[in-house]
């Protein structure tokens, strides 16, 4: 094959040296425009694992690498005059230049072509003036190949908030640093790391609107430089800053990151000789991933090998050339991918560092630690058990929880916490889930089992499902109720159950289904009216904020609501928290979310009243707040009250995560104690990005930018989702839905799986508890011994 890679950057090279390393037949040439051993840049991070990949790869180029890189396992976050560090991080810094030139040496080696100052032209037929089989995209984050066949690759740019600069020092740091200082027009960070023998990389950023604020617009370089120097003074220890972007004036050296993601990787192209030749995307042409997680080169370096790998195993000749694209694509799209969440989950943190900036300073540092989602608790103790122990010491003394005395410290998931005068043994709550096995709006024997048991199974706290508060508030026939006597005794005797044997608290949802009621339980068909009238009779009216069916032509249209019909709901609202009180709950949840009544007057999407309950968002609030408000006053002043929120509509023109806060910021002057933030289930049109705890960032966003305790729920699935989620403090509680279903044990078998034996189990239980133990013990013995150290490190 005659290959062609345009660009002899980390990808044009690496893939040029695997191919003909392999296949020495092959003809590799790589287009540069520099000048050998001229480039821009200052120093690369690989973390351990990437440099295994490279091992496998070619061992040859992997030592070479080895032998040049300053390694390093320490983190550590200044923040606020103190320093916290933490181990077994496991990188390794080189520089680019460096990392270059071995990559270019080794070329020479094996024979590939290197052209240099051959800038090539945005529209060369490199295809027919280099009798190309393959064309090798890998020209950068600019990239002119991207951008002539934009019509195929359809590029998505996404120019990010903050401002940075790539700079370098003599300083040399021993450990990878962040440095993070405020100044009158907001905070600034600094990321460093030595990358050889006399040389570290020093990048400052800042959101732009601080950038702009402290002037370094009409700033020249020169200023520019000499204002970080001052901020960061004293990590320098007087050594100066130094930039290698000199022929740029003035600001033009602080950039924007440009998150690049490409529909398509392969164009394939008609050359002036007739040949459909394909023009790959390699590298940062085809994808960016923010520097904070230092992954560019990374990715650049594992798309050569998968794409040198897959011609291995397809055929190395023009003929599997089809397959090996679509091939090359399909897997390497999907790893890009999970690295762009993981850069996306990074690049917002640190745009937004001063919502976290209240947090205590050891907790601030691990939130940093863990922000891209993919660094969880359990990894920081693979990589530091001291550090982790000590953090969670610093936990439980934050909740006034001693556990000094104990051998093991305790894991966040299961600290107290004290909400008014009721005292949580851990932070787990079981979701309210609607299970519509109610008869005329009263819980049964089902209902006594299912509650009784989640309350045996180790969480602190058991929601009921949405209570409805009259007749038709209820979503089904099977929802159950409390707007009568029969339905308050049935509950009670639920909780009464839960108070006796168990050391678990219940909480009461409390909603009105609005738009949404009238529809079959959701196994005869979720949301659809109801079609069985001789057994659930006929379907009831709706009302709702506006006249809006929830789906168009299949529900029922709601009739807008009146002033009496607002009266009479609050009215019942009331009457039901009431019962709620005197059947014996410990915790009362308003339902505002999920498109119901209340969340119907919140979004705009649902509502379009022209009175004084519609229009801005304070007027929307206006009637959930009032509910929220009339209930507070009855509900016993020692329990709680939380409100839940459907903290994004995923649609265009609802209810945003902006949105979402100032939501919380109301409830919370109205004196909620808990935001629970789920979302979505508002407009059938939207598009939800789910994820593992994907629905976290809002609570962490609201718990932080709020200054109100928050519940966070939704893909929580793991004892180390609820430690990393707490000990960030991203939320004070996590909510389990799904997994309860299966496992109404679920707390239990998750302490047993991490190694806390502390909870208490049931009397009737205990004997099951050494064994599930044990269990975990050896399970967890054997995937330890066939574990590799680099995986257990995995990536930063
Ligand atoms: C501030 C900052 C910090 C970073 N930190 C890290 C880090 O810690 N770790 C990490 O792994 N990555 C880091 N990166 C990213 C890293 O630099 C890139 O992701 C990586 O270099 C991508 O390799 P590439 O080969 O795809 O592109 P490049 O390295 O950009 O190479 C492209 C090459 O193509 C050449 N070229 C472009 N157009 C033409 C043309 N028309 N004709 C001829 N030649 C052309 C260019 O001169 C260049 O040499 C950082 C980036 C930035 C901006
Ligand atoms: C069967 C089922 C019924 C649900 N009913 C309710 C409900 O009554 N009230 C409510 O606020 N959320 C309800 N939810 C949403 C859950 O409380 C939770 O927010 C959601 O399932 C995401 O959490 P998970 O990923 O842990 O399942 C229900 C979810 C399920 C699966």
């Amino acid at each position: 094959m005659n290959i062609v890679c345009l660009g002899g950057g980390p990808a044009g090279l690496y893939f040029g040296l695997l191919m003909k390393l392999r296949h020495p037949e092959h003809k590799v040439t790589v287009l540069e425009r520099n000048k050998p051993y001229d480039t821009f840049g200052w120093g690369v991070v690989f973390s351990d694992a990437t440099m295994s990949r490279l091992q496998v790869a070619d061992p040859v180029t992997a030592s070479e690498i080895l032998g040049a890189f300053n390694h390093w396992d320490d983190i550590a976050v200044h923040f606020k005059g103190e320093t916290m560090r933490s181990g077994g991080h496991g990188f390794c810094g080189i520089g680019r230049k460096r990392l270059l030139n071995i990559l270019q040496k080794r070329c020479e080696a094996l024979g590939v072509e290197l052209v240099f100052e051959a800038e090539v032209d945005a529209h060369a037929d490199i295809a027919a003036q280099y009798k190309a089989d393959l064309v090798i995209a890998c020209d950068g984050i600019n990239s002119k190949v991207r951008s002539r066949f934009a019509a195929t690759y359809k590029p998505d740019i996404d120019e990010r908030q903050c401002r940075f600069v790539w700079l370098g020092t003599r300083k040399l740091f021993d450990a990878f640093t962040f440095a993070i200082e405020e100044t009158e027009h907001g905070w600034f960070q600094a990321h460093a790391y030595q990358f050889d023998g006399d040389t570290s990389t020093f990048i400052v950023e800042t959101p732009e609107s601080v950038w702009k604020a402290a002037g370094f617009e009409s700033m020249s370089q020169e200023e520019s430089i000499a204002f970080c120097e001052k901020l960061f003074a004293k990590y320098l220890d007087g050594h100066p800053l130094m930039t290698n972007a000199k022929h740029l004036r003035g600001s033009a050296h602080w950039i924007k990151f440009p998150r690049v993601i490409c529909d398509q990787w392969v164009h394939w192209d008609t050359s002036a000789d007739g040949r459909q030749v394909p023009y790959v995307l390699m590298g940062d042409a085809a994808h960016t991933a923010h520097f904070s997680i230092g992954s560019g080169t990374k990715l650049a370096l594992e798309d050569a090998i998968e794409l040198a790998d897959t011609f291995e195993r397809v055929g190395h000749d023009v003929k599997g050339m089809k397959e090996v694209m679509t091939a090359y694509q399909a897997t390497r799209s999907v790893e890009v991918l999970k690295i762009q969440n993981a850069a996306r989950n990074s690049t917002e943190w640190f745009e937004n560092v001063a919502r976290y900036v209240n947090l205590p300073p050891q907790q601030f540092a691990y939130s940093l630690l863990t922000r891209s989602q993919r660094i969880s608790h359990e990894n920081l103790r693979l990589r530091d058990d001291k550090f982790v122990a000590a953090y969670e010491r610093f936990m439980a003394s934050l909740a006034n929880f001693d556990d000094s005395a104990k051998a093991k410290s305790t894991p966040p998931m299961f600290l107290p916490l004290q909400a008014r005068g009721v005292s949580l043994k851990n932070r787990v709550m079981v979701s309210p889930m609607a299970t519509y096995s109610a008869v005329d709006g009263l819980p049964g024997d089902f209902h006594l089992m299912h509650y009784g048991a989640r309350a045996v199974g180790g969480a602190a706290i058991v929601f009921t499902e949405m209570t409805c508060v009259t007749p038709e508030g209820r979503i089904t026939p099977g929802c159950p109720g409390l707007w009568n006597d029969e339905q308050q005794n049935a509950w009670a005797r639920i909780v009464d159950f839960v108070h006796a044997q168990s050391d678990a608290k219940i909480a009461l949802q409390l909603g009105h289904a609005g738009r949404k009621g009238s529809t079959r339980r959701a196994w005869d068909g979720i949301d659809m009216p109801l079609n069985d009238i001789a057994r659930d009779g006929a379907n009831w009216p709706l009302m709702a904020p506006s006249a809006l069916p929830y789906m168009d032509g299949v529900s029922q249209v709601p009739h807008e609501m009146t002033q009496a019909d607002m009266d009479a709901v609050l009215a019942a609202f009331v009457s039901a928290a009431k019962r709620g009180a005197k059947a014996g709950f410990d915790w009362l949840e308003l339902h505002c979310a999920h498109g119901y009544l209340l969340s119907g007057f919140i979004s705009p999407l649902t509502n379009h009243r022209s009175d004084a309950f519609g229009g801005a968002l304070a007027n929307r609030l206006r009637f959930p707040l009032a509910v929220f408000t009339a209930m507070r006053q009855v509900w016993p002043q020692d329990k709680p009250m939380s409100v839940r929120i459907s903290a994004h509509d995923w649609v265009e023109g609802g209810i945003t995560p902006d949105d979402a806060i100032e939501i919380a910021k109301a409830f919370k002057a109205a004196g909620v104690d808990f935001v629970d933030c789920s979302s979505g289930q508002v407009d059938k049109r939207e598009k939800p990005v789910y994820g593992r705890m994907f629905q976290t960032p809002f609570a962490d966003r609201i718990r932080n930018e709020a200054g109100v305790r928050t519940i966070a729920v939704g893909a929580i699935s793991e004892a180390d989702h609820v430690n990393s989620i707490i000990a960030a403090g991203r939320a004070d509680l996590c909510a389990v839905a799904r997994p309860h279903l299966a496992n109404p044990s679920w707390t239990m078998q998750e302490a047993a799986r991490i190694g806390y034996t502390d909870l208490n189990w049931h009397k009737a239980y205990v004997s099951g508890k050494r064994q599930m133990e044990t269990n975990f013990e050896r399970a967890a013995a054997m995937a330890a011994m066939s574990a590799s150290p680099a995986a257990a490190k995995g990536e930063n």
